[in-house]
């Protein structure tokens, strides 16, 4: 009998350690979740602040050192301006005009402001070129003959400073 009772005293002294084991187990299990989530959350917060940098500084590193020079070397040749005519002339007259002297549908406008009577006649023509030639304009009904009366279309929507900006990138990239 006091056998039984000293087994029985181990195994509840046993019990409590293990309980006592179990809980710190616990414990430690919770420290190191806890310690997991931080690191996992500095982690994800040094990526999301790295990630915009990360492209900013290649293309400044690599791209701002190689394709700069490009951008800059074609910069000069096309300010404002003339990107601006560039854009106009390839949205609504390329497909009939060649910058340089190649005739397209129309006349290649290499030399174009030199050759018509004037930039008014410029602004008219191509806000409205069948009311030029209806004017009974000499030189107006001299190109419309040459090109087989093939009207062209009319732009009334493109301003003079649009004009001005197609006829620019026209002297710069054709030498109009
Ligand atoms: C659908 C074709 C077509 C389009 C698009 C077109 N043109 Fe023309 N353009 C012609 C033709 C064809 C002529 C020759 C005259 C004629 O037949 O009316 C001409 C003549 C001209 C002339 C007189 C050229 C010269 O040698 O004296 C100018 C300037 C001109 N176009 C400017 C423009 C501009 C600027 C645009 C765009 C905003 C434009 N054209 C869009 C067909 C076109």
């Amino acid at each position: 009998m006091p056998y039984l009772c000293d087994i029985k005293i181990y195994i509840q002294s046993h019990h409590k350690t293990m309980e006592e084991a179990i809980k710190r187990l616990q414990i430690a299990l919770g420290v190191l979740l806890v310690a997991l989530l931080v690191i996992f959350v500095a982690g994800a917060a040094m990526i999301i602040s790295y990630r915009p940098e990360a492209p900013v500084a290649s293309s400044n590193g690599s791209g701002g050192a190689d394709p700069a020079p490009p951008v800059a070397a074609a910069a000069p040749a096309l300010d404002a301006v003339a990107q601006h005519g560039q854009t106009l002339f390839q949205n609504n007259c390329a497909a009939c005009h060649a910058v340089g002297d190649e005739v397209l549908v129309g006349p290649g406008m290499k030399g174009v402001t030199a050759r018509v009577p004037s930039r008014e006649w410029l602004y008219k023509w191509i806000r409205n070129s069948s009311a030029v030639i209806a004017s009974g304009d000499a030189y107006g009904n001299q190109i419309f003959n040459k090109y087989n009366k093939l009207q062209m279309q009319s732009f009334p929507d493109l301003s003079n400073e649009d004009i001005d900006a197609i006829l620019k990138y026209v002297e710069v990239q054709g030498g109009a």
